[in-house]
This record gives structure tokens, C-alpha cells and sequence, in this order.
């Protein structure tokens, strides 16, 4: 589950921080952002993927569209994940949740589309388990500690370092779930009334909210409202009893909530 979304200059949002819980509507006017934090999530996905440059390129052909007001060089985006139950213990130590963080500009020589810095650590404790540093090194620390073992490859600017986390799950348990996770990208859903309305049939999975939303029953929260901190607009995320029900509508007539 996502717990912590930040974005510093990601387009419209200029300074936002949000913690995330299982389940939020966020609400707001058009162009208030809320397609925006939900493209930061898709953001990191498509750089895994694909690498900065091509997850530049699936929004603009300019890197400064991407940038708030077009007034800074680069932006951040970092994304906190609560580890899985059967990761959190690793050989004694107990990790809680995993972050992910990103600064991405133009490199000042070339010009090209650069990683400037990339971190996964975990916490409690905040070990660095993969960290691009200024110098364009990628390194690479087991998280298993009685480990002691770090690599360090120069993968340069324009590659992800998480993208090339080596392939042992054995040192990487938890980095390769946030790799897996970030990879898997955003879901939509398209609601269905008429399957909304019909009773959930015995057997149905309540892991995964099913697309048209059939298998919803259970899955809406009870309570809690909570604001969008520090976003530069008025939009709202926010966790209600009937969510899509209750999403304001926009002027336009769509309803403009979105589970995440
Ligand atoms: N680099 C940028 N700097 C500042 N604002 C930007 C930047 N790029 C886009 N924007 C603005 O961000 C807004 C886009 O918001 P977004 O599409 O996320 O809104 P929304 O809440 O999803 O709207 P809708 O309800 O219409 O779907 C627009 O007002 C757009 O002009
Ligand atoms: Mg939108």
C-alpha cells in the first residue's frame, strides 16, 4: 500500500505532501491537479520501466513542460510504500516501509534527461539499499545486513538505478517488490452501476477492487476527511462512507473521483 506521496516541482504541484491511506477520493475543480498526483505514482512507473527519458517523452517533448511553471531545472517525486507482511522481517531486523525518491533535470552539459539523484532506503533505519549518487555512481547494498555486501556500477544519468537492481531476491527482497509494485503502474476503473447494484457472488477476490467494481462490497472505508497538504490548489483527497457517490462533480458533468 502506498503511505506517502511527495512531489516538489511536478507540474502543477509545487510543494505536495500527502500521506496515503488504503483508500481516498480526491475531489477538486478541473485542472486542480488530481490528475497530476495520480501521473507522479505513474511517473516512477514509467521510469523503472522505460528510463527518464522515454518517461519524459510519454508526456512532452519538452522537459520543462514537466516542470512547475516552467520555472525550475529539475523536480522530485519520492513515494513510500508499507512493506508486506511476509518481507517486513529480514534476518532479525524489522522494516516497516520503503521509500523511493527521484530528482530528474537536464544534465548541464549535455542537455539530455538525467537522474540526477534516486534513492530506495528502508524504515525504520533509513538503510540505503540503492543510491545514485551526484558522481553518477549506482550503488548497490544487500538488505540483508550480516550481508555486508555492496556493488557499485556507473550506469550514468539516463538509467534508472532501480531499473538495474541485480537479480537476487535473496539481497534484494524488498527492492525487487517495489520494483514489481512501481512496474504495475496505476489501474483505472470504470465503475458499473448495474454490477454495483447486483449482489457479490460468494468467491469473488477481495485483494484486488475488481475494474467495473463489482467485488466492492467491503472494500469502502468508514470515516476520515482529510485535505490535500500543501498542494498549491484547492483540490481535495479524501476518504468518505460512499465514495464515487459523493465525488463532486465537475462542471463538464464527469465525476471526477478516483480511487487509489
Ligand atoms: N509545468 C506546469 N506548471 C504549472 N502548472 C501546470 C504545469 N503543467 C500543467 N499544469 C497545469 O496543471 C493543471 C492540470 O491539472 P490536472 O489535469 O491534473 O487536473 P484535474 O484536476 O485532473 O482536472 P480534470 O478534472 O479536468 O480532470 C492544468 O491547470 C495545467 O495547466
Ligand atoms: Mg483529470
Amino acid at each position: 500500500m502506498i503511505t506517502r506521496l511527495e512531489a516538489r516541482d511536478f507540474c502543477c504541484l509545487l510543494h505536495t505532501t500527502q500521506d496515503l491511506g488504503r483508500f481516498h477520493v480526491l475531489i477538486g475543480p478541473n485542472a486542480s491537479g488530481k490528475s497530476t498526483f495520480l501521473d507522479a505514482i505513474a511517473f516512477l512507473g514509467h521510469l523503472v520501466s522505460d528510463g527518464p527519458e522515454e518517461a519524459v517523452a510519454r508526456r512532452t517533448q519538452n522537459f520543462h513542460d514537466l516542470v512547475w511553471e516552467r520555472s525550475e531545472s529539475s523536480f522530485s517525486l519520492a513515494i513510500e510504500l508499507a512493506i508486506p507482511a511476509e518481507l517486513t522481517e529480514v534476518h532479525g531486523r524489522r522494516f516497516e516501509t520503503v521509500r523511493y525518491e527521484v530528482v530528474l533535470g537536464l544534465h548541464p552539459q549535455s542537455g539530455e534527461i538525467s537522474l540526477f539523484s534516486e534513492t530506495v532506503s528502508l524504515a525504520p533505519g533509513g538503510a540505503r539499499v540503492v543510491h545514485k549518487t551526484p558522481a553518477d555512481n549506482d550503488v548497490f547494498t544487500s538488505e540483508i545486513p550480516a550481508d555486508d555486501w555492496t556493488s557499485t556500477f556507473a550506469l550514468g544519468p539516463s538509467q534508472s538505478a532501480l531499473a538495474n537492481l541485480p537479480h537476487d531476491t535473496t539481497k534484494f527482497p524488498i527492492a525487487t517488490w517495489l520494483k514489481d509494485v512501481l512496474r504495475g503502474g496505476i489501474h483505472s476503473l470504470s465503475l458499473s452501476s448495474p454490477r454495483l447494484r447486483r449482489a457479490s457472488p460468494p468467491g469473488r477476490s477481495r485483494r484486488h477492487l475488481l475494474s467495473d467494481g463489482s467485488n466492492s462490497r467491503g472494500w469502502w472505508p468508514s470515516s476520515s476527511n482529510t485535505t490535500l497538504n500543501g498542494s498549491t490548489d484547492g483540490s481535495r483527497i479524501c476518504a468518505q462512507h460512499c465514495p464515487i457517490s459523493k465525488a463532486s462533480v465537475a462542471s463538464n458533468g464527469r465525476t471526477t473521483g478516483t480511487a487509489i
